[in-house]
């Protein structure tokens, strides 16, 4: 056995099944075309319609190297010798072509010929019942009995990745390390055992089942065989290294670590901890936004966040506070760019979203973990209130206030927290009133069984003959709805779009013999059963009668100009702002389209510019939109761009505007882009860190944008009484006028009330000191200050004390020369005048300021002042 480098093993793998007759494939992206899964966690992920037989394959035996994610460990990740995030995974894969004889014997021969592991240090497990596999190690390899251990379905059977889906038993190889200082029965250890003597390193799953949402086991259609070889790990093997972050894979970034923070890696197992977990980290964080995911509060995006946080919070734990994450970058590039060229592609993206992402979490992170351990300190815990503050506030992750608190039993209320979580975004849903989405209830389940789903006609047609098939009010169903009632109705068939994919729902009109109804919105709340929410405005409506459906013609027509106009923005956004443009979400209605896309900073005045001429132009060119059906796979091998909601195996519409722009898409769009009238951008803004959003309007829109602008330039010149070109410059010099009358009024107010008397003055003098007191009405506090300094000015040396009365409330100050100070406290005047007035306040020996509520008290108080003032 000798060394190999990780580039060396990855080609070997991929080399030796390609002469096996396998297609060498590159790796799928991290988020997988499957709506059970949040990332790609093996080989076989892509293929999954094609195990379970959903889909038929191109290639009967296909090798990768695939790059994956599992969350399910990321507290052990760092702790561990093996545990990660992100991992590469060799695999080879037969759809109903090779089986258990072909896996095993290639599997053997690649591990002892091309690999040379010593066939001594090697073992093997199979499932229990799995008679097949157990003869073909024994008597195809010649394993001996004593190496081959059966076991049960917890360790040797895999699948199905997710809920339901294509699973099977497996069969297991391990290398034996002859670490044996952990295991409490060296005599019968094999592995069975759990000492950590034996490491697993490749599965073979045969996968022959499907297994359904009760656990059920069927047989599926073709016997196929999908393989996991951790890169990781067998780089670990072939390099004589006892842990997965001492291979080749991650030296690069950890030296980076070492020579950003100046630590040693293995100097102290604390730090390495640290430096394990950032390491790790980094490389998910980076494979995760090359493949387009953003840091959000949910999903995927929420991964992505909680990863960074993490990796930040173990950077403090070295005594960072900067953000360093994008310096990890070239290292990571350097090693695995040749393989994964997106890394390369996305680099200055990845770079720019975690400064950004860093840059609003370290600011959070010193202070909430100080605020952290104020709460602790004072009660020993933390109720949910605390946990959803720390999360709203600092961005805290309870997982991150775990790791913070490290294995101690302080106790988390975590219910409580998810309580409160859960409310606000109940708050945030009922703002944005899209109740109907909630739950689906089962009367809808059971409608779509019974009932089936929507057929769509509203792609040819804007008006069909359809019957009711049921009406529910409030939740049940009814017979009938009469005129103000509101409800849901179902029809087999319609021509009313149902709101999905950003665009809105259509709106119109049902009649039938007995009534006529508005059509208020369209959903489908359940897999493809659509939902008419109504309103009756006339008669009658009946289950079982004959409607005529009429969709909202104008209302379509505007919005189909802004659908086809999304596509046209977001093709010109790619070329203009480069190819890292993706779309994270779109709002498309008939009065304005928006387009929220990554991209890292604010648009240009010149960008968004040629953003709009790009668009206007291929307006004018008046191209045909072509809509083609075709299977997802087709449609993807073309290189189109691909949403979110689409699945292995769906017919799919392409959108394709000439060369410019092709679209999976299930909107409804023009038939030629002249229809679509002036496309402008109205405008441009930040969403979240990394994501930009775009409004827009066209069509009638544009024209009544342009009729308002229009009508405010024409009053303008009417009040301004100047041209349309004067506007802004009559406009400047007036605001400058008005700023210099601004100034003019406030001095003339200081001296209105600084003026050498007043009618509301009093001057006396106590002790030789003389006191000038005035009473003026609401003033401005700051302005009252002043007018004491200045009457303080012109006393030279004394006490000066204004009331200022607003309404039937007085505040008044107090100011007494700093050489005074001895003899008349300004702070004890000003509490014993309080007193006497009702109410309360103090301040320094030269200056205070208090007030009172009996402003009739007033006179009486500066009468004899006296009293007070020595007091
Ligand atoms: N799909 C199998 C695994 O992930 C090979 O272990």
């Amino acid at each position: 056995m000798k060394f190999m480098t990780s580039e060396e093993i990855r080609q070997s793998f991929l080399d030796f099944f390609k002469s096996k007759g396998h297609t060498i494939l590159s790796s799928a992206s991290l988020i997988p075309n499957d709506p059970q899964l949040m990332f790609t966690v093996a080989g076989m992920v892509p293929f999954k319609p094609i195990f379970w037989g959903k889909i038929e394959p191109t290639y009967p035996r296909i090798a990768t190297c695939q790059k994956c994610i599992r969350t399910v460990d990321i507290d052990n990740v760092g702790k561990t010798p093996r545990h990660q995030t992100f991992f590469e995974m060799l695999g080879n894969f037969s759809f109903g072509d090779y089986f258990k004889k072909e896996a095993i014997i290639w599997a053997w021969e690649y591990v002892t010929e091309v690999l040379k592991i010593p066939e001594e240090k090697l073992w093997v497990s199979v499932y229990k019942e799995d008679d097949e596999a157990y003869e073909i190690w024994k008597n195809e390899i010649g394993v001996p009995e004593g190496k081959i251990v059966r076991l049960g379905k917890e360790d040797n059977w895999w699948g199905p990745a997710g809920p339901t889906g294509p699973c099977g038993p497996d069969t297991e190889i391990f290398i034996d390390t002859g670490r044996t200082e952990n295991c409490p029965n060296i005599d019968n250890c094999s592995p069975a055992c759990d000492c950590g003597r034996f490491l697993e390193f490749w599965n073979l799953v045969f996968t022959e089942y499907n297994q359904d949402d009760r656990g059920n086991l069927t047989p599926l259609q073709r016997k196929n065989i999908d393989t996991g070889l951790g890169l990781e790990r067998l780089t670990a093997i072939m390099q004589g290294v006892e842990t997965t972050f001492d291979t080749d894979l991650f030296q690069p970034v950890i030296e980076k670590i070492e020579s950003i923070f100046s630590v040693k890696y293995k100097s102290n197992p604390e730090q390495d901890i640290s430096i394990r977990v950032i390491a790790d980290h980094a490389r998910a964080i980076a494979f995760m936004i090359a493949d387009g995911i953003l840091p959000s509060n949910e999903g995927r995006g929420y991964v992505l966040r909680r990863l960074l946080r993490r990796a930040d919070r173990h950077a403090s734990l070295l005594g960072n506070k900067r953000p360093f994450l994008h310096k990890l970058i070239d290292p990571l590039i350097k090693k695995m760019g040749s393989i994964y060229p997106e890394l390369k592609a996305k680099k200055e993206l990845i770079e720019q979203i975690t400064i950004k992402e860093e840059e609003r979490f370290l600011d959070n992170l010193e202070r909430g973990t100080k605020r952290l351990w104020q709460m602790i300190d004072a009660k020993g815990k933390l109720n949910g209130k605390d946990l959803f503050m720390l999360h709203d506030t600092y961005g805290f992750h309870v997982e991150l206030v775990e790791e913070i608190l490290n294995g101690s039993d302080i106790h988390l209320d975590k219910e409580g927290f998810l309580k409160l979580m859960q409310e606000q975004k109940e708050r945030a849903r009922a703002a944005t009133g899209n109740k109907e989405y909630d739950d689906v209830s089962t009367l809808i389940k059971t409608l779509h069984e019974e009932l089936g789903g929507t057929e769509f006609l509203g792609y040819e047609m804007l008006e069909t003959r359809s019957e009711i098939k049921t009406i529910i009010k409030k939740g049940v169903q009814v017979h009938q709805l009469s005129k103000g009632e509101e409800g849901e109705v179902i029809f087999d068939k319609t021509v009313f779009y149902a709101e999905k994919g950003g665009q809105v729902s259509d709106t119109g009109i049902l009649e039938t013999s007995s009534g006529v109804a508005e059509v208020l919105h369209v959903y489908i709340p359940h897999q493809d059963i659509v939902l008419h929410k109504i309103k009756v405005i006339d008669g009658l409506l009946n289950k079982g009668e004959l409607a005529l459906l009429k969709v909202d013609v104008e209302k379509r027509k505007a919005t189909a100009r802004n659908h086809t106009a999304t596509h046209l923005l977001h093709a010109a956004l790619r070329n203009i702002l480069g190819e890292h443009v993706k779309q994270s979400g779109s709002l498309v209605g008939p009065e304005r389209l928006r387009f929220d896309f990554s991209h890292f900073s604010q648009l240009k005045p010149e960008e968004i510019m040629a953003i709009e001429e790009t668009v206007n132009e291929i307006v004018l060119s008046a191209l045909p939109v072509t809509v083609e059906e075709k299977d997802l796979e087709e449609a993807k091998s073309e290189d189109v761009i691909a949403l979110f909601e689409e699945k292995y195996g769906d017919k799919v519409r392409v959108v394709s505007i000439s060369d410019f722009s092709r679209e999976l898409c299930a909107g409804t769009h023009v038939e030629n882009t002249g229809e679509i009238g002036l496309f402008k951008i109205i405008s441009e803004s930040s969403v979240s860190a990394g994501v930009r959003r775009i409004d827009a309007i066209t069509g009638k829109e544009s024209l009544k944008y342009l009729r308002k602008l229009t009508a405010l330039a024409s009053d303008l010149k009417d009040v301004l009484q100047v041209q349309e070109e004067q506007i802004l410059e009559k406009t400047l010099s007036l605001l400058q006028e008005l700023k210099g009358k601004e100034k003019e009024i406030k001095k003339l107010k200081e001296k209105l009330l600084s003026g050498k008397t007043s009618a509301n003055d009093h001057e006396f003098s106590i002790d030789d000191v003389k006191f000038l007191v005035r009473i003026v009405e609401d003033a401005p506090a700051e302005l009252v200050r002043n007018t004491a300094d200045v009457l303080m000015q012109r006393l030279g040396q004394g006490v000066v004390i204004i009331f200022n009365k607003q309404g039937d409330k007085v505040i008044f100050v107090v100011k007494v020369s700093q050489e005074l100070t001895k003899h008349f406290n300004a702070g004890h005047i000003a509490k014993n005048i309080a007193k006497a007035l009702g109410g309360g306040g103090g301040g320094r020996p030269d200056f205070a300021q208090a007030g009172g509520k009996e402003v009739n008290n007033i006179e009486k108080v500066v009468n004899s002042l006296e009293k007070y003032v020595r007091a």
